[in-house]
């Protein structure tokens, strides 16, 4: 028996499987990963002078113009076959698998996955950068890049997780809980080096399995290391 034939019993005796996703599984959609050497988008930019605070305050219209040139980008993009099939698998299989996502691309939602544990954000949201005042009306913002308060000033900023920033703490408690209590971990095209998000691996009590073309900081941790593609793995784990 190979490792996806074993895989594939496991995810078939599996009563709770937890799936931790990352930028891999939206690679086959169009979606530039992070970390990828040629391609990844902190080859090309300094994440510390985008994806921080401090960064969207020194220069805003900077920092905005990149995730708006990303969310368009995102909004041109489909899911691809790996989202399909595990939107699939969870509506076959009401209540066995959770969804874990580092993604802020929106295309598991997109596919169809219910109950998204998003622990980065969601890029086609935004978010008043200082607690709003009375004066801070969503549906009175002064238009600009970015949008900001007509009142006082009060900058609209992407509704994502930066560096240094704490994680919805909702989702990350619900994420730890579906680690301890599944039997199958399912770790789908992250690199394993941003925590707490890859700690998770760790969490998990039962089989966990790699889905990823490269080697990844998570391979220790992994039962199984299948060496592929999400949208070509994940059908046939998942079928
Ligand atoms: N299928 C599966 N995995 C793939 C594919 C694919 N088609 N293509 C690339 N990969 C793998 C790469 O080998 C790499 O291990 O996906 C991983 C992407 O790693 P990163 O670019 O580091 O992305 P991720 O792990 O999601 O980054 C975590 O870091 O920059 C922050 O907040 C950002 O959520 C992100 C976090």
């Amino acid at each position: 028996m190979n490792d996806l034939e074993k895989v594939r019993d496991w995810v078939r005796a599996a009563r709770r499987i937890a799936l931790l996703s990352g930028a891999g599984m939206s690679a086959e959609s169009g979606v530039p990963t992070f970390r990828d050497a040629q391609t990844g988008l902190w080859a090309k930019f300094d994440p510390q002078q985008l994806a921080t605070e401090a960064a969207f305050r020194a220069k805003p219209r900077l920092v905005w113009d990149w995730y708006a040139m990303r969310r368009e980008l995102i909004a041109r993009v489909d899911p691809n076959e790996g989202h399909l099939a595990v939107a699939r698998f969870q509506a076959a299989n009401p209540g066995r698998l959770t969804v874990i996502t580092q993604n802020v691309d929106g295309l598991h939602q997109r596919a169809g996955s219910s109950g998204v544990l998003a622990l980065h954000g969601n890029i086609t949201e935004d978010q008043w950068l200082e607690t709003p005042r009375s004066c801070c009306k969503v549906e009175a913002v002064e238009a600009g890049r970015p949008p900001s308060c007509a009142g006082c000033g009060n900058l609209r900023r992407p509704a994502v997780v930066w560096f240094g920033e704490m994680l919805p703490p909702d989702a990350l408690a619900r994420a730890e809980q579906a680690a301890a209590e599944c039997e199958l971990m399912l770790v789908v095209g992250t690199s394993g080096v941003v925590y707490p998000a890859a700690g998770l691996a760790y969490r998990a009590p039962g089989k966990v399995v790699i889905v990823n073309p490269e080697p990844t900081e998570l391979d220790g941790a992994a039962h199984v290391v299948l060496r592929g593609r999400a949208a070509e793995v994940l059908p046939q784990l998942l079928s």
